[in-house]
């Protein structure tokens, strides 16, 4: 059946994930992959350049995790991992997990994926400051453009306002201040950016008062809000802000957890530790559903040495069929070293971009860190100012890039880029100069 064909039978009956009618026109019906490609039902490939959706790390197509999904299906495929049950992969799993995060970070709590780890985020903070005795301190501070899912509490925690407007009122007590955002946060003459970015954190600290503040959570590089990589001042500020005043610092790794920016876990980058660290996507490179969080020590010995029980529960966490496949995927992702993959490549990738695009009247900014790479086009690179929202610079660019082979995502005038870590040199090569057609289809040379 042709792709368009497809997409008729589609339209008729699904709603999508940010459903819109205009925004399904074209739509691909993806039918194959293979390593950073994927083939429509048209039988045309493209570069996948999102890796699905940031997750696909280890690649599409890879019998290794078929087969671990296929075996540990055939011998226990579910069971409850409800308190009083467990089950061999999930305890190998945290098991692995507490050898590979952060070292303060050796308990973990499973589930879904992304919105799930935020809400289970949300919940452990909430719940570790009751069993302290300090049960006014509930209120979530996040960060404009930042991205931690759209469940209602996630959505109230997630930074684009774009996702809110049909489904206030968001949860009270969320609140957020502005991202770091090196290309366009302006710091006060004397002080740097990173050291003026973290102080917003302070002060909203100060603005709501500590007692009342449960955590503060981020992403290490922002994703979703346009790959936002924070000054080196930024993180280790933060760390200090939120430990003179009582407030845990989450790391939402849901995109940057498992390699993609060159560490295993992207805090490591500013020698930061988190108090809780959420992931999900990579763990088992999408090939099926699961996240989760993991808790410090403190926070796990508060949990355990209370009689009041956690009330909070998924039936799909610890899946046995989630935990084996990225068992599996976890040795891949280290006996081919994805981590240094995601640097040599992102390398390459950032450098092509540079290359072909950095002097170009409408590039404002071109940035990444391992492979996790934007390329953000303005009206004027003078004065940074964005093309009208009308213009439909960014979604007319992903249209241009899709026709010349290349999918992926953009956010506003933001086009995003993060291929699977096994993306060959010729591909990344081949990205470099879709895009760089692409943006001069749309806005000129
Ligand atoms: C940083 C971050 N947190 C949370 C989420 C939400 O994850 P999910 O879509 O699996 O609910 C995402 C999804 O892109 C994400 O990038």
């Amino acid at each position: 059946m042709s792709n368009a064909e497809l997409v008729a039978r589609d339209t008729a009956h699904l709603i999508h994930p940010l459903h819109s009618t205009a925004g399904h026109q074209g739509a691909r019906v993806w039918v194959s992959g293979r390593g950073a490609l994927l083939t429509d039902a048209d039988g045309r490939e493209y570069i996948d350049g999102l890796a699905g959706l940031w997750n696909v790390l280890a690649g599409h197509g890879r019998r290794e995790l078929a087969e671990a999904a296929r075996a540990q299906a055939g011998t226990l495929a579910y069971a409850s991992g409800y308190n009083g049950s467990s089950n061999e992969p999930a305890i190998a799993l945290a098991e692995q997990l507490a050898a590979l995060t952060y070292p303060s970070i050796n308990h973990f709590f499973f589930t879904c994926g992304g919105s799930e780890s935020t809400e289970s985020s949300i919940k452990m903070a909430r719940a570790y400051w009751k069993l302290r005795g300090r049960p006014e301190k509930t209120k979530v501070i996040s960060r404009i453009e930042g991205y931690h899912g759209v469940t209602l509490a996630a959505m109230s925690a997630t930074g684009l306002s774009a996702y809110w407007p049909l489904f206030e009122p968001r949860v009270p007590g969320f609140i957020h201040i502005p991202s770091p955002y090196p290309y366009r946060y302006e710091a006060p003459d004397g002080v740097s950016q990173g050291v003026a970015a973290a102080d917003e954190l302070d002060q909203a600290i100060q603005r709501e008062g500590a007692d009342t503040v449960a955590m503060f959570l981020a992403e290490p590089v922002q994703g979703a809000g346009g790959v936002i990589v924070p000054q080196d001042d930024y993180f280790p500020r933060v760390r200090e802000i939120c430990d003179r005043h009582d407030v845990l610092l989450v790391a939402d790794e849901v995109i940057t957890a498992f390699g993609r920016t060159g560490t295993l876990f992207a805090l490591d980058h500013w020698d930061v530790e988190p108090d809780i660290v959420q992931f999900a996507k990579a763990i088992t490179s999408g090939y099926v559903p699961l996240g989760g969080i993991g808790i410090s020590d403190a926070i796990a010995s508060t949990l355990d040495d209370d009689d009041r029980v956690w009330m909070h529960a998924y039936t799909y966490s610890a899946h046995p069929v989630g935990c084996a496949v990225a068992l599996r995927n976890l040795r891949i992702i280290e006996d081919e070293d994805l981590p240094g993959r995601c640097v040599t490549q992102g390398d390459r990738l950032l450098a092509g971009l540079r290359g072909t695009l950095a002097d170009h009247p409408h590039v404002g900014d071109i940035r990444g860190k391992g492979l996790m790479c934007a390329v953000e086009l303005v009206a004027d690179r003078a004065t940074k100012a964005r093309f009208p929202a009308a213009d439909q610079v960014g979604p007319r660019v992903h249209a241009a890039a899709s026709e010349r082979g290349l999918f992926s995502r953009v956010k506003a005038d933001t086009y995003l880029l993060a291929p699977a870590a096994v993306i060959t040199d010729e591909q990344v090569d081949r990205t470099v100069e879709i895009l760089g057609d692409a943006i001069r289809a749309v806005v000129g040379s």
